[in-house]
């Protein structure tokens, strides 16, 4: 057995850098778990001429992918410069040559983890992927191996920390979304193009992440429903609180009898839920499970140092599993095939908001067509609104199934009565 693990880094950004910090901060407490030094001999950067702060006598720069995967003498790849086509390229390569792989790119394991994790079995290599939901929150491991021998029901999470720090701010500022969505990137905490996290993207990947490994199925990204949070109003967001709910984007999974649907959309939680108290950027994954019952993840999901944790943890799981033989034995195939719910069996609560002509018999109208579909309201507020003849209408339901709501939804736009529909969110909770 050798004495020294040699890594080589796809990727010298912020999480990179971190690595390698981490590494040589907490060198003795890694030699002392692993019994072995761990070392990084190359790093994959895009620009050589760029001054970096590195110890350039041990570590050696470069441009060039294959100085790294075609390199006999470097057992591990850690990839953390993202992208998907160009970094499935040299993944691919790094495990055909018999490479250890760490990677914290969610994309890409979402995307691609069903041939990245059948190379890497085929090939007796590690396959870890910590850092690529939630950043520095062990999620990942929790559900493999703190959990493994529960049945897990439910998974909500928290898992976009720009998009948790809009709302939040929203909530507790009453700023509307486009003044903190540029406010957030001025500070550089939004990325100068948030569409992914804004539109949900991002949450979807980790979600289906999630999905896979908490229900044992094959599932990919187009398995999930998404709705981002763009444009969302700070009017539904007040109503919200006055009902008793904050406003989370939130991705929920969930499996019983009928199958899993897993869904990332603007969600109206109870106050005293512990997501809502889940603020700023912080990220937070709920687990269900039927012998455990609730259990709750909190901590920082992106960040320089956060991230490198999760990463470096995944190496000396490497490492370990160098030491012991066992390498390449971490991933198991999902164990059920795809069992995607019918939208006839997704039942959930929903909020709305609707501008309605103030007429006699309107509510009337409006209700019997929910009547007709079998669905009842929770909770309704009206209020005035800004047009002398119309009131402003928010509503809650009590459970009701997809395909029930949508045609209700479907048969109320065609009701003269109705001026707008502004806005429809799930709602979790209470039944
Ligand atoms: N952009 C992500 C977020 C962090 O806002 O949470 C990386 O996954």
């Amino acid at each position: 057995m050798k004495d020294t693990i040699t890594v080589g880094l796809l990727g010298l950004g912020t999480v990179g850098s971190g690595v390698i910090e981490i590494l040589e901060d907490h060198k003795e407490s890694i030699q002392h778990k692993t019994g072995c030094d761990v070392t990084i001999k190359t790093v994959l950067v895009s620009n050589l001429t760029k001054p970096r702060d590195i110890d350039n006598t041990s570590t050696k720069l470069t441009d060039r992918y294959e100085d790294i995967t075609q390199d006999p003498d470097i057992d591990v790849v850690v990839e953390v410069m993202g992208g998907i086509d160009h970094t499935l390229t040299i993944l691919r390569e790094a495990i055909e040559n018999g490479k250890h792989i760490v990677t914290a790119n969610k994309d890409l394991v979402a995307q691609h983890g069903a041939e990245l994790f059948e190379a890497s079995s085929r090939n007796q290599c590690d396959l870890f992927y910590e850092a690529s939901v939630a950043g520095g929150i062990p999620i990942i491991r929790s559900i493999l191996d703190g959990l493994s021998s529960d049945k897990i029901r439910k998974m909500m999470g928290i898992v976009n920390g720009t998009t948790n720090y809009i709302l939040t701010k929203m909530t507790k500022e009453g700023v509307d979304f486009d003044s903190v969505l540029k406010e957030a990137q001025e500070l550089g905490f939004a990325e100068a193009d948030p569409t992914a996290d804004v539109d949900g993207l991002d949450a979807a990947r980790k979600m289906t992440i999630l999905s896979i490994l908490g229900f044992s199925m094959p599932f990919n990204l187009e398995d999930v429903e998404v709705k981002g949070i763009r444009g969302i109003s700070l009017a539904d967001i007040q109503y919200a609180r006055q009902l008793g709910y904050s406003v989370k984007l939130i991705g929920v999974a969930e499996h019983d009898e009928t199958g899993v649907a897993v869904n990332v959309e603007p969600t109206l939680l109870p106050v005293e839920h512990p997501l809502s108290s889940v603020n700023d950027e912080y990220n937070a994954v709920y687990v269900y499970g039927d012998a455990v019952g609730e259990t709750m993840f909190y901590g920082p999901g992106a960040g320089k140092l956060p991230t490198a944790t999760a990463v470096v943890s995944d190496l000396i799981a490497v490492v370990k599993s160098l030491r012991l033989g066992t390498s390449g034995s971490a991933y198991v195939q999902p164990q059920f095939p795809k069992q995607v719910k019918e939208k006839k069996d997704q039942l959930t609560k929903k909020y709305m908001r609707l501008h309605v002509h103030d007429q006699p018999g309107m509510l009337m109208e409006l209700t019997k067509i929910f009547a007709e579909y079998g669905i009842s309201f929770d909770q309704i507020i009206q209020r005035e609104a800004d047009k002398d003849d119309e009131r402003e209408l928010m509503m809650v339901t009590h459970q009701v199934s997809e395909e029930d709501f949508k045609r209700a939804y479907n048969d109320l736009e065609s009701l003269s009565s109705i001026r707008s529909v502004d806005s429809v969110f799930r709602v979790e909770g209470s039944n």
